[in-house]
């Protein structure tokens, strides 16, 4: 787990903003859901047997005796917020920031507090909802400016299907199951489409040699998928079919896909997502979505061949006070002045000599240094100084926030 600040957070908000900014276009309202959920939310949706399940949650009794976890995703607890608020039939569509916990190993790009952006388009299944979902999330790695990511998408097909699919995998499977990992031999049970998954050389080998798994869907989940994919070329995305793709949650059905990026290394998964049908409180709430990895995509924008610079945070001037307490409870009337001018603006509060204030105007990286006292105040007079090159001036206090070139906000009230 990482403390994120300065300068970098100025990093993560830019990723932030420009996220928001992409979501107003595509009329998503943000969720804020609570960090802690019952267990039960995660096993439900999830599912019993899955990874996150099984092995990363972070999970606790509370006092009142409840099976608590703090979210391992966003999904879950976006569908118990949904199952409560939006109507059977009516549609919605959200986004969600923020940190989610996996007690996974830690290496790098896997953290076990980490942050995700999420969307979910809730609806019922629709090869355009889906189509224009991954749109969005490309959309999204274009405004990050991002670039040589690939997009792989395949299908889980007809919740319907997936017994078959199983059956069908499983089968095709059984008599070189000796040649799988012992990873794999366990998961032949339980979760046998995982297989294709696995990045040992001996399952890679016998995973190439199988019948794609949309040879055991129906003409349905094919028809399904081939207008996904005929809808991305017409949204203009470019996506690649990855025969191999399965990702690692239960409550996937149709379009499933997932986004690397060559910055990343070992763990290049930048983003996944996928429609789903999860059963929650009583009901089958059905919809598409992804969620990105913050930390990853954080190293991507570093990697990209400009990124970005935020703006940082020093002050435009920095006030200085030579002399005695009325020239300083000036100067902190003007300060306020000045900042609600919309002028980044700052003093020393510790009473310290002209020297030491000074230094510490150099030290914020002020661009001009106002000098202030007792003659000056008299003189209703300011010294300006412009660090860049030493210039100085005498300005009136009503001149002053004209004087100052450079990067500020809008004037408040
Ligand atoms: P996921 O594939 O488990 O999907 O996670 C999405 C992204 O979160 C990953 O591609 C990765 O970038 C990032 N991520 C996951 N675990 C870690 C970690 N330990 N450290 C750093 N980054 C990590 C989901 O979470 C689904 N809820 C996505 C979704 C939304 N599907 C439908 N709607």
């Amino acid at each position: 787990m990482s403390d994120i600040a300065a300068p970098e957070v100025r990093l993560w908000q830019w990723v932030e903003d420009r996220a928001r900014a992409v979501f107003r276009l595509y009329g998503c309202d943000e969720v804020r859901t609570p960090i802690p959920e019952r267990v039960e939310v995660y096993v439900r949706a999830l599912g019993e047997g899955t990874d996150v399940v099984q092995k990363e949650m972070y999970s606790f009794t509370d006092r009142g005796g409840r099976a608590i976890a703090l979210r391992p995703e966003g999904t879950a607890g976006v569908m118990r917020y949904v199952a409560g608020a939006v109507a059977p039939g009516q549609d919605a569509r959200l986004y969600y920031l923020g940190p989610m916990f996996r007690a996974e190993r830690p290496q790098a790009g896997r953290k076990r507090q980490f942050h995700q952006i999420g969307v979910e388009f809730i609806g019922a299944a629709s090869p355009v909802a889906d189509a224009e979902c991954i749109a969005l999330q490309v959309h999204l790695m274009d405004a990050w400016g991002l670039a040589g990511y690939d997009v792989q998408v395949h299908t889980r097909g007809l919740p319907e299907d997936q017994p078959a699919v199983r059956k069908g995998f499983q089968d095709h499977l059984r008599p070189l199951i000796s040649g799988l990992c012992e990873e794999c031999r366990r998961r032949f049970e339980t979760h046998p489409l995982r297989i294709l998954d696995c990045k040992q050389e001996e399952c890679r080998n016998i995973v190439a040699g199988t019948p794609p798994v949309t040879s055991y869907m129906s003409d349905a989940s094919r028809a399904y998928f081939d207008e996904v994919l005929r809808l991305l070329d017409a949204a203009g995305v470019r996506a690649r079919v990855n025969p191999q793709l399965i990702r690692g949650l239960d409550y996937y059905a149709h379009t499933i896909w997932e986004i690397t990026h060559p910055a990343l290394g070992a763990q290049d998964a930048l983003a996944g997502g996928g429609r789903y049908r999860i059963a929650m409180a009583g009901r089958d709430i059905e919809g598409v979505g992804f969620a990105v990895g913050l930390e990853r995509v954080l190293l991507a924008v570093q990697a990209s061949p400009q990124p970005p610079t935020p703006d940082p945070s020093e002050p435009v001037i920095w006030l200085v006070t030579a002399g005695g307490d009325a020239a300083r409870a000036a100067n902190l009337g003007l300060l306020q002045k000045l900042r609600r001018e919309g002028v980044a603006a700052g003093m020393d509060t510790g009473g310290r000599s002209m020297k030491a204030q000074m230094r510490a105007a150099d030290r914020s990286g002020a661009a001009w240094v106002a000098i202030r006292g007792e003659e000056e105040l008299a003189q209703g007079r300011i010294k300006l100084k412009r660090m860049a090159d030493g210039t100085e001036d005498l300005v009136t206090q009503e001149e002053l926030p004209r004087r100052l070139a450079g990067p500020g906000l809008p004037p408040l009230p």
